[in-house]
């Protein structure tokens, strides 16, 4: 029998790349590789401690990643709502972070929404490389799939949210039509893990709450509904989702992106990181605004974090570069597209 490749996105798709390399970064270590998948709860803002110096650990960064150790609680739970929410609505609205579309998404929503139509919102395309949104546009668009790029916090690429969703749903409508109702009501979720924009989204679209509703079987009291436009509602809570745990990348790109706190983590270390891709890079804004040269970039990521410092005028008693400062300042500036508009995964 024919072997399919059936992954999170879609029937036959490639798989895209984590990372501009395409490489897997190492597991940290062994406990890590061995328990991929299996998530245990542990304290959020639990400290990554490094086992050596900072300055050791963060020079050494290429050979070694940290741990992030980040777990969601009630993870059974909100599927499980989930699952029970996704029975009442005729589409999903999914939204990643255009800086991070493999990162950013749930490897399990296109088994949890069972062939549903979707849409994909590729959220914050303002801070993302616009060459890299329109190839991932592509790469995501199926026959029941629509990816659209959107800046919720401008509004830009919003009003194609409606129209996308009624050319996604037309067979459905006419099949409901068919079936005696004059005017079907569309339904549709929001999902996404935390930090994408849900809110944000739910935010511009959401025109009021509408009184609880059934006129069609299924539809349940206790959930209110947002109209979106005539005919479509939305329900008012989003599905959130968690992130995917076992890939040490993916941990990494939801820390630079800021979707994960960065006090579970070692600053300087994820600084260093950060600066591994963003040397490879090379944007024009990343450039100008450390001041620099060529031969800065060849250094090991923990000199260039230091030279960032001294460049910036970040120094600590006696002169030396204050290193975690500069750190944060990287993150900073970084998280607010200060450093030029940056996708870090390809299609
Ligand atoms: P969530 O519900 O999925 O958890 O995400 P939420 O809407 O709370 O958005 C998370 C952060 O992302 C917010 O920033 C929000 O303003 C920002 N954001 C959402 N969409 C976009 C976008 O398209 N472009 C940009 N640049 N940012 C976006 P925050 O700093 O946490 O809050 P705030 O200070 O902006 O209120």
């Amino acid at each position: 029998m024919k072997k399919t490749n059936n992954n999170q996105y879609g029937k036959n798709a490639r798989k895209p790349r984590v990372g501009r390399s395409g490489a897997r970064m190492n597991a940290a270590n062994d406990r890590s590789q061995k328990n991929a998948g299996k998530p245990r709860p542990v304290r959020e803002n639990k400290p990554v401690k490094a086992s050596r110096s900072r300055q050791q650990s963060a020079a050494a960064s290429s050979e070694h990643t940290q741990v992030i150790q980040w777990y969601p609680g009630h993870m059974t739970k909100t599927r499980r709502r989930i699952e029970k929410d996704l029975k009442l609505v005729d589409a999903v609205a999914e939204i990643i972070d255009a800086r991070i579309p493999v990162s950013s998404r749930n490897p399990d929503i296109a088994g949890l929404t069972a062939g549903k139509p979707r849409i994909v919102l590729l959220n914050k395309c303002d801070m993302a490389d616009p060459r890299a949104t329109a190839k991932w546009v592509s790469y995501l668009s199926r026959e029941n799939v629509r990816a659209i790029p959107v800046d919720c916090k401008s509004g830009r690429g919003v009003d194609r949210f409606v129209p996308a969703l009624k050319e996604l749903l037309s067979s459905r409508i006419e099949r409901y039509q068919a079936k005696g109702m004059v005017n079907p009501t569309m339904r549709v979720m929001i999902v996404g893990i935390p930090n994408v924009g849900k809110s944000t989204f739910i935010n511009r679209i959401a025109k009021k709450v509408k009184a609880v509703s059934a006129d069609r079987p299924g539809v349940t009291r206790g959930n209110q509904w947002f109209t979106v436009a005539k005919g479509f509602e939305m329900l008012d809570t989003p599905g959130v989702l968690w992130p995917k745990f076992d890939d040490q990348t993916v941990g990494e790109h939801l820390a630079f992106t800021g979707a994960i706190k960065s006090e579970v983590m070692d600053t300087e270390l994820l600084a260093v990181r950060l600066l591994e891709l963003l040397r490879e890079l090379k944007t024009p804004e990343f450039i100008e605004r450390y001041k620099l040269s060529e031969e800065d970039l060849s250094l090991p990521g923990y000199e260039i974090l230091s030279k960032i410092a001294r460049n910036r005028g970040m120094l600590i008693a006696g002169g030396e570069a204050d290193a975690e400062r500069a750190a944060y300042t990287l993150l900073d500036e970084f998280r607010a597209a200060k450093l030029g508009r940056i996708t870090l995964e390809e299609p």
